[in-house]
């Protein structure tokens, strides 16, 4: 071994982010809100909200200073926490969300001194690109960011389909809020298809294959410019069951959303809506997105996800 490789891992820091194959829904992170010596499980009932500043959404009230809790659930280990801050609510047909501020967080997937020198190189290096990239996030923002991907969050390929605009572009900032039985989007407010979502209040959402990761990562320009000719894409498409909107053939999932509630949070527009239609086409392995510092505890642990 040259000592090059031995030297790495001391000076260059974990991947942000890492890609990977889950079977959904993930069931190897358990997510837990803790309050006023109460607690629920929230793993299926919390999502990202707005990235700036950190917001997170969920159906149950856990007081003014809850925290958020991310637990390997074979084991029971604690991988990281999020101290939440409740700022409002959000008010959507009879039933009422709480938002929460991210004050604080930090993980546990790595020992010492290696954690807290990850994230001195992470930070770094965000700094040093940070003059190149369009969403600047505090470096402290993302270390939080990364935390609530400990539950391994599933990739979608939003399409909308309105009169004189088309359009598909990949999102993870989505997710149930399951006791309102609402689901959440996040969308930054700069996508230009926002304002169409807003007027037809419809997408729907294909859960992606992990084998399409590079297709996916093609369409992240959509965020900036609508679709042309849903011919142009890469892939064949298939209507949606109810509302016709051109879908992906080979999801693993279509589901029809119909949005009825959107407000702006900090820079994202969040989005609520209810399932119309769940048409489950196939079985297998969904992209999905955890956080890099995770990926390789689970590589410690011998177990890591499998990564595409
Ligand atoms: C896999 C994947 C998931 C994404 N999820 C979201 C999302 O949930 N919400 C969002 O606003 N943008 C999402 N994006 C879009 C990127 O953030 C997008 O490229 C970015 O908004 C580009 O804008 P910028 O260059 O102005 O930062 C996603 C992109 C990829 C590749």
């Amino acid at each position: 071994m040259m000592w090059k490789d031995w030297i790495r891992p001391f000076v260059r820091p974990l991947p942000q982010w890492s890609t990977v194959a889950v079977a959904p829904p993930q069931q190897a992170v358990t997510a837990t809100l803790r309050w006023d010596g109460k607690s629920a499980d929230v793993t299926a009932d919390h999502t990202v909200a707005a990235l700036m500043p950190l917001v997170i959404a969920s159906s149950l009230d856990a007081g003014q200073r809850p925290v958020l809790e991310y637990r390997d659930s074979a084991t029971g280990r604690l991988l990281g926490v999020l101290r939440l801050a409740r700022t409002a609510s959000v008010a959507a047909e009879n039933t009422s969300l709480a938002l929460y501020h991210v004050a604080a967080g930090e993980h546990r997937c790595l020992g010492w001194p290696r954690r807290p020198w990850n994230t001195w190189l992470q930070n770094r290096l965000m700094l040093k690109n940070r003059s190149s990239q369009h969403l600047t996030m505090e470096p402290a923002a993302v270390q939080q960011l990364m935390i609530a991907y400990l539950c391994p969050r599933p990739v979608v390929l939003v399409s909308v389909g309105a009169p004189g605009h088309q359009n598909i572009f990949p999102m993870d900032l989505i997710g149930p809020l399951q006791r309102s039985g609402l689901f959440s989007l996040a969308l930054r407010s700069t996508n230009v298809s926002m304002p169409v979502m807003r007027e037809a209040r419809r997408v729907a959402l294909s859960s992606i294959p992990a084998t399409m990761k590079a297709v996916v990562y093609k369409l992240s320009e959509h965020h900036k410019q609508p679709l042309p000719d849903w011919n142009a894409l890469p892939f064949p498409v298939r209507p949606s069951r109810e509302f016709g909107i051109p879908a992906v053939a080979a999801a693993l999932r279509i589901q029809e959303l119909t949005i009825v509630h959107s407000q702006e949070v900090g820079s994202h527009t969040f989005f609520l809506g209810r399932i119309t239609s769940d048409e489950n086409l196939a079985e297998g392995a969904q992209l999905h997105h955890t956080a890099g510092f995770h990926q390789a505890y689970r590589r410690r642990q011998g177990m890591p996800f499998t990564e595409v």
